[in-house]
């Protein structure tokens, strides 16, 4: 059972599991592509990152730990200090993820949970004033 605490379904749970996650990410790239600030940071071909954004969110969100059976610890701070993260550029990347969340549909309350897990590891990642 995906529980992260007894007698509380997960965030993963609540909001509908694997096919919830491939919804989310199939409607939160195209407009971080399409976003003229962090666009230009990710590659042409966006789908190795889709990929790779669904296991991780998967766990991240209470799930089954694919991403780190697949490639270790997460480290995702480590991950991103290759590309500067401006403040702006986290509040870009959480102003897609709001968009995407309105546009499949899930309850109002589960995107704003879904927001508020995923603003700490956003302003977290900025390595750049
Ligand atoms: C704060 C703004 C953010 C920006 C600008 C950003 C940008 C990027 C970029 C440029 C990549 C690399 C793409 C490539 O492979 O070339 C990446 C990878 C990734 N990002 Fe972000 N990101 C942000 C926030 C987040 C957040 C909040 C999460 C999840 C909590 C996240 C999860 C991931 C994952 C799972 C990957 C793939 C890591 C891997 O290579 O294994 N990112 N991100």
């Amino acid at each position: 059972m995906n529980r992260e605490h007894s007698g509380t379904i997960s965030l993963y749970e609540a909001i509908g599991g694997a096919e919830t996650i491939s919804r989310l990410v199939q409607a939160f790239y195209p407009k971080v592509q399409a976003d003229p600030s962090i666009g230009p940071l990710f590659p042409e071909d966006i789908t190795p990152v889709m990929e790779k954004q669904a296991l991780f969110l998967t766990q991240f969100f209470g799930g089954p730990s694919l991403y780190s059976d697949k490639f270790g610890h997460p480290m995702m701070r480590a991950r991103h200090l290759p590309f500067p993260i401006t403040p702006e550029r986290a509040d870009a990347w959480l102003g897609c993820m709001k968009r995407a969340l309105e546009e499949i549909g899930i309850e109002p309350h589960l995107q704003t949970a879904v927001l508020e897990r995923l603003k700490a590891p956003a302003y977290h990642f900025v390595n750049t004033p």
